[in-house]
């Protein structure tokens, strides 16, 4: 469980998580809200690129603020990007291996334990082929692969079905609903696509302005007037 409380961002004069208070249980959690609401930064503050102006975030027990960057990889926090990370001129393994080297996790089998990644993830492709010859939604799965490798306790999901066609983010959900019982990790979604975040996540946290505006049921929540609001302006066009 991640607990969050009264976590607050600012950037000068803007405020992008505004005391932000919310509890992600287990599973793979939906985390919402319209541009600019602060999911990015949320994950930010998670894996130690942004430092909260206050507030405390609690990982099964565990106090993540005060470990620094490259302890949050070895504790087990994995993310991806909204823009794309994956090396184009190294292969399929080679990107997955260089996670698996980040998390330093000693006495496994890292050969092993990538390939099972890319298996996992259902990637159709020679895993020692290079990534630039990869169509957009093979990257992507590249980048999933890196987030499930080896042993991760929170993966952090930005955005992973952006400009991908329907069909790739069925077979995306497929994946991403996997991850807590494969891997154990509790998951964490963004993403603007209500169908991939109803078809994945039983809870979802709304941000609209840095401000946490429900959670709850991912189907209560997305009928919540207040949300309907965030996304559309008014509560009466739906
Ligand atoms: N490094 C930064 N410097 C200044 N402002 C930032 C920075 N990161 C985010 N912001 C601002 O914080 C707000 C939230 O941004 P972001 O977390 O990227 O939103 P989202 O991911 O929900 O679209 C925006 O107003 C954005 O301009
Ligand atoms: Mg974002």
């Amino acid at each position: 469980m991640i607990e969050v409380s009264d976590l607050t961002v600012r950037f000068g004069g803007v405020t992008s998580l505004d005391s932000m208070s919310v509890a992600f249980e287990a599973g793979t959690c939906g985390l919402i809200g319209p541009n600019g609401a602060g999911k990015t930064t949320f994950f930010n503050v998670l894996s130690g690129f942004v430092r909260p102006a206050s507030g405390t975030v609690r990982a099964f027990g565990d106090d993540l603020l005060s470990m620094v960057h490259f302890r949050r990889a070895r504790w087990g926090v994995r993310r991806t990007f909204q823009t794309e990370q994956a090396i184009e001129g190294l292969s399929v393994f080679e990107n997955v291996a260089l996670a698996h080297e980040h998390a330093r996790l000693a006495g496994r089998s890292r050969r092993a334990d990538v390939l099972d990644a890319i298996s996992f993830v259902g990637l159709d492709a020679d895993p020692y082929g290079r990534v630039r010859a990869l169509s957009a939604a093979q990257r992507r799965l590249v980048e999933v692969a890196r987030a499930v490798v080896g042993r991760p306790r929170l993966v952090l999901l930005d955005e992973p079905a952006a400009g991908l066609p329907d069909e790739e983010t069925v077979s995306l959900a497929e994946v991403i609903r996997q991850i807590p019982g494969r891997t154990g990790a509790l998951t964490i979604l963004v993403d603007h696509d209500m169908s991939l975040v109803s078809a994945c996540c039983e809870t979802t946290a709304v941000l609209d302005f840095g401000r946490l505006i429900a959670s709850g049921p991912t189907a209560d929540v997305l009928r919540d007037e207040h949300v309907i609001r965030a996304y559309l302006g008014t509560a009466e066009v739906l």
